[in-house]
């Protein structure tokens, strides 16, 4: 059985990371999408880590061996504790690459029975990122295409909250 492990913050998923998933879970028997607490991350997520587990949940609750799960601690110890040797991360250009190689390095020096693999993202998602989504929506654009289905109505009724708010 090769278990693998999908993490992120996804405040929101965006269709790149779907991506990810899919593919991820045609090569691994099972792949759990680890979605974290990430309290402190750019002033705090938009979304609580439950709404963000429901939405990854539904958006890809048509892949029978992907599962999603809250984490708030080391990685590499959710990796051991699950039994998924592999982390599986998307790659989209080199501004990510910086990041990605530190924590993928981190992550090994921490445990180096864990690997950290790359999909690089397919060219229809390289400019997709969830800050780029929620900067989009925040003004009042369609995030139509850019987010899987379960996220955009939430989005938009977020940040028309905040909008709102704001006027
Ligand atoms: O969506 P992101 O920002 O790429 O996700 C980053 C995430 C959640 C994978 C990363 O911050 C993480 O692994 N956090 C758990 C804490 C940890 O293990 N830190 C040490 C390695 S950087």
């Amino acid at each position: 059985m090769r278990r693998a492990l999908c993490p992120g913050t996804f405040d929101p998923m965006t269709n790149g990371h779907l991506d990810v998933i899919a593919r991820a879970s045609a090569i691994f028997d099972e792949l759990v999408v680890a979605v974290a607490v990430s309290p402190d991350k750019g002033g705090g997520p938009l979304f609580t880590v439950d709404e963000r587990v429901d939405m990854v949940s539904r958006a890809t609750s048509c892949y029978p061996n992907v599962s999603v799960r809250p984490f708030d601690s080391l990685l590499v110890d959710l990796a051991k504790e699950l039994d998924a040797p592999v982390i599986v991360k998307g790659l989209r250009a080199v501004t990510d690459f910086e990041r990605e190689f530190q924590m993928a390095q981190l992550n090994y020096r921490l445990d180096d029975a864990i690997e950290t693999m790359f999909i690089v993202a397919v060219p229809e998602c390289m400019y997709l990122s969830s800050s780029a989504v929620k900067e989009i929506a925040g003004y009042g654009g369609s995030v139509a295409g850019l987010v899987p289905a379960e996220v955009s109505g939430r989005l938009m009724e977020r940040l028309g909250q905040r909008r709102q708010g704001r006027t």
